[in-house]
């Protein structure tokens, strides 16, 4: 079933989007992302995109519970049109609202996310909020995609992801890219957790070996930064 309704997706090519003169527009994931998603979610897995296209159909089919968050009522209107001969007009919540709106709010969305797409405004810093909403409901194993990373407002959520202990980045198509949890963030020291401010906390280290009276202080930042190793 799932794959005869992705077949079909790739032949009609549906136009869910639109130009801001109206005109219908695709804006949809290569065919290639298309069967990639399809391929791992299985039925009853909780998901949720940001954004809305062929990959509502595509979660929808693959008998995901599926949350899709975009403010625009005709492109939902034109999926549920869609979906309804399929039998699959009941398996997308859609939340008509813009994501950082719907996201902290809370309001529809599962405590835990086994697959996240972030496909919605793609403007910074958007992709950032999308995700920063999102990641404390994705399990251990479970999967953010980020669409369009080589635009310069969604490569700044890439390249930290990329760089954080975890997330681990799965594939990478042409402009979609695939991460998984590999542990839960524990914050204990803020800033200095992430790697992306490693070379930071060592100047801060260098600063304060110099400048700081304080040995208690500096063993405890010194056992910290160990345990960072
Ligand atoms: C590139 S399209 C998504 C394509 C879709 N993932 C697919 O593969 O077919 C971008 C989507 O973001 C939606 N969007 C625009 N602004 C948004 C916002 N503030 N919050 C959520 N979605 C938004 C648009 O309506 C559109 O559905």
């Amino acid at each position: 079933m799932t794959n005869l309704i992705i077949e079909r997706l790739f032949k009609e090519m549906p136009a869910f989007h639109a130009w801001p003169d109206g005109s219908p527009a695709d804006w949809s994931v290569s065919n290639d992302v298309l069967r990639f998603i399809s391929d791992l979610v299985r039925p009853g897995m909780s998901t949720l995109e940001t954004g809305a296209g062929q990959t509502t159909v595509a979660l929808a089919a693959s008998g995901a519970k599926h949350v899709c968050i975009t403010p625009d009522k005709d492109q939902i209107r034109r999926i549920q049109a869609y979906l309804e001969p399929l039998g699959l007009v009941d398996s997308v919540h859609f939340i008509q609202q813009s994501s950082d709106v719907a996201l902290p709010s809370g309001r529809g969305v599962p405590d835990q996310l086994d697959l996240v797409l972030i496909d919605g405004a793609h403007r910074f810093p958007f992709p950032v909020l999308d995700w920063h909403y999102t990641q404390e409901r994705v399990p251990v194993g479970g999967i953010m995609i980020v669409d369009d990373f080589r635009m310069p407002s969604v490569r700044i959520l890439y390249d930290f992801l990329v760089g954080e202990d975890e997330w681990e980045l799965v594939k990478a198509f042409q402009v979609t890219a695939i991460f998984r949890r590999t542990k839960k963030t524990v914050s204990v020291w803020d800033w200095a957790d992430q790697r992306i401010n490693k070379e930071h906390l060592e100047r801060f280290k260098q600063k304060n070996d110099i400048e700081s009276g304080s040995q208690r202080f500096m063993s405890l930042l010194k056992s910290w930064m160990a345990r960072k190793q």
